[in-house]
C-alpha cells in the first residue's frame, strides 16, 4: 500500500483525516454490548496537532484505535488521505498503517529485550530496509532525541522518559504523516513532559506531521492547535488551543 506521498504532504490546509458518523459497539447484539462510539463525526488537517479531552470512559482511547484502524470500528467511514479504508484488505491495511500512521502508547510498548536502536530500527527492518541504513537513520534519530549516550540500552535500563523517547523515536522513524499518542506523556513527571511536548511540536512544524493526542492533562492539551471534547462516545464540542491563536496574533 502506498505510503502518502510527499507533495499531498506538501498541500496547505488539505485534509489527511476524515471521520463521518463512526459508531463502534464492543460485544456487539450481547447482553453486555457498549456503544463506546455513538457518531463521531471529525476532520483533521495536514499540520495540525489535535488534543482529544474527556472523562474517563467517554470513548478517547477507542477512537484512537479506531483511527489507527488496531480495531474494527461497527459504522462510518475513515478516510485518511484520499484512502477510504473500508476499501482496504487486511494485508493492505496492515501496511497503509505501517507506511502511515505512527503509534505513542503510554505504557511505551517497547521490545523488552531488544536495545534502544534495535527499538527504534524495528520498523524500518519490517519495511525491508537494509539493515545498516536501518541502524544509521535509527541512530540519528536518537541522537536527535538526545538518546545519543544510551543507543544500546535496553529498556529496563532506561528511565521513564528516556523510554519515552525511544517510543517516540519508534513511532517516528517512518515519517509517518499521522502520529496517535494515547496519553504520551501520562507517566512523565513535568520536566520530561514538557521536553516530550516541545518535541512533538519541533516535529509537527518542521515536518508538517499530524498529531492526534489523547490528555487529561489541560497544559498539555493547550498546546495544540485544537482540543477537541468528548462526553458519551460524542464529540461535545471543540476549542482552538491559546497556543495557536497566540501564534496567528504575531
Ligand atoms: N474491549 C472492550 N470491550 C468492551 N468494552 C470496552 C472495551 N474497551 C473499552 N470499552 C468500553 O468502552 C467505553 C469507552 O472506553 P475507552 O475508549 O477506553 O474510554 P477512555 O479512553 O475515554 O477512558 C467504556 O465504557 C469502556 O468500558
Ligand atoms: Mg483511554
Amino acid at each position: 500500500m502506498k505510503k502518502i506521498k510527499n507533495q499531498e504532504k506538501e498541500q496547505e490546509n488539505s485534509i489527511i483525516l476524515s471521520i463521518t458518523n463512526l459508531h463502534k459497539r464492543y460485544n456487539e447484539s450481547k447482553s453486555n454490548e457498549v456503544h463506546a462510539l455513538r457518531g463521531i463525526d471529525l476532520t483533521v488537517r495536514k499540520g495540525d496537532m489535535m488534543a482529544i479531552m474527556g472523562p474517563s470512559g467517554c470513548g478517547k482511547t477507542t477512537l484512537l484505535n479506531m483511527i489507527g484502524h488496531l480495531d474494527r470500528r461497527s459504522s462510518g467511514d475513515i478516510i485518511i488521505g484520499n484512502v477510504n479504508t473500508l476499501t482496504l484488505s487486511d494485508n493492505q491495511m496492515t501496511s497503509f498503517r505501517r507506511d502511515n500512521i505512527g503509534f505513542i502508547f503510554q505504557l511505551f510498548n517497547l521490545f523488552p529485550f531488544l536495545t534502544a536502536v534495535e527499538n527504534v530500527e524495528t520498523p524500518l527492518l519490517l519495511k525491508g530496509m537494509n539493515s545498516g541504513l536501518a541502524r544509521e537513520q535509527a541512530k540519528m534519530l536518537l541522537r536527535e532525541l538526545g538518546m545519543g549516550d544510551r543507543l544500546y540500552h535496553q529498556p529496563s535500563e532506561l528511565s521513564g522518559g528516556q523510554q519515552q523517547r525511544v517510543a517516540v523515536g519508534r513511532a517516528l522513524i517512518n515519517q509517518p504523516a499521522i502520529i496517535l499518542g494515547d496519553e504520551p506523556t501520562g507517566d512523565l513527571d513535568s520536566t520530561t513532559s514538557s521536553d516530550v511536548m516541545a518535541l512533538f511540536r519541533r516535529i509537527n512544524r518542521t515536518n508538517k506531521q499530524t498529531l492526534v493526542l489523547v490528555t487529561h492533562n489541560r497544559w498539555i492539551a493547550e498546546q495544540c492547535d485544537y482540543i477537541v471534547h468528548m462526553r458519551d462516545g460524542k464529540i461535545s464540542h471543540s476549542e482552538q488551543g491559546p497556543f495557536n491563536k497566540k501564534e496567528k496574533k504575531q
